[in-house]
């Protein structure tokens, strides 16, 4: 099953599609994570990428088009992807559609995460991550069962990313609602959409997904 997660920024895409990936043996492709990694490692990528996504701004589709098709090409015979933070212009769902055509594959299902902004704001602005092992965490809703210590792996060093700032979060929400809200009614005319409360706590809205994928 090819799914793709679509919701706006901090509704749970991240975590949800990893609780997916180890769940159901699909692969997280999270263009959000491969553009951090090329910005760490300065690659040419990293370096066009960069200043964008420090702005809130979207970095143009043929950059996450490459991205994405090096990854399906490199997991050919798998269950299936978990596509997270991609495709988030018609552009890039157009260029999907085709890619996975040509492969012999399709988007199997959409599901839509719904959240409201000033949720998302507190969502972001809260979020760190432990340096050592990626496990998240959360100022409120999430925080290390020792304080300072990560629960996963006892590493004792945790990031922020750089645009989880109140003002580049409002950036990210209106790239979203003016690029990306749009796939919504792409995908409802091929009839693949299934829309999940987000607002709901992780295990809910974790429950609510998987009706979404096992139902009819
Ligand atoms: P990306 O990394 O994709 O960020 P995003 O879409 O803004 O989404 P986030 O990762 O911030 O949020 P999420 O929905 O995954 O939420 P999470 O699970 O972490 O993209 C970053 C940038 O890269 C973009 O701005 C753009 O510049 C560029 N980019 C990436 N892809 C691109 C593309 N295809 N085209 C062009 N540019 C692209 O959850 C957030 C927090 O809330 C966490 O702390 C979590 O613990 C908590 N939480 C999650 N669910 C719940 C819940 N149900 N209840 C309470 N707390 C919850």
């Amino acid at each position: 099953m090819n799914l793709v997660l679509l919701g706006p920024p901090g509704a749970g895409k991240g975590t949800q599609a990893k609780r997916l990936q180890d769940q159901r043996g699909l692969v997280q492709l999270s263009t959000g994570d491969m553009l951090r990694a090329a910005v760490a490692a300065g690659t040419e990528l990293g370096r066009k990428a960069g200043d964008i996504m420090e702005r809130g701004e979207l970095v143009p589709d043929d950059l996450v088009i490459g991205l994405i098709a090096e990854r399906v090409d490199a997991d050919k015979g798998g269950k299936g992807f978990i596509l997270d933070g991609f495709p988030r212009t018609i552009g890039q769902a157009e260029a999907l559609d085709r890619l996975l055509e040509e492969r012999g594959k399709k988007v199997d299902r959409v599901v839509v995460l719904d959240v409201d902004d000033d949720k998302l704001v507190q969502r972001i602005t809260g979020r760190f991550t432990c340096a050592t092992c990626g496990e998240g965490y959360h100022d409120l809703y999430k925080r290390p069962k020792v304080e300072g210590v990560c629960d996963v792996c006892g590493g004792t060093k945790f990031t922020r990313r750089k645009d989880d700032t109140e003002e580049v979060v409002r950036a990210r929400l209106k790239a979203y609602h003016a690029q990306t809200k749009p796939l919504i009614s792409y995908y409802e005319g091929q009839g693949k959409v299934r829309s999940v409360d987000g607002m709901a706590d992780i295990e809910t809205v974790q429950k609510e997904i998987d009706q979404a994928l096992d139902g009819a």
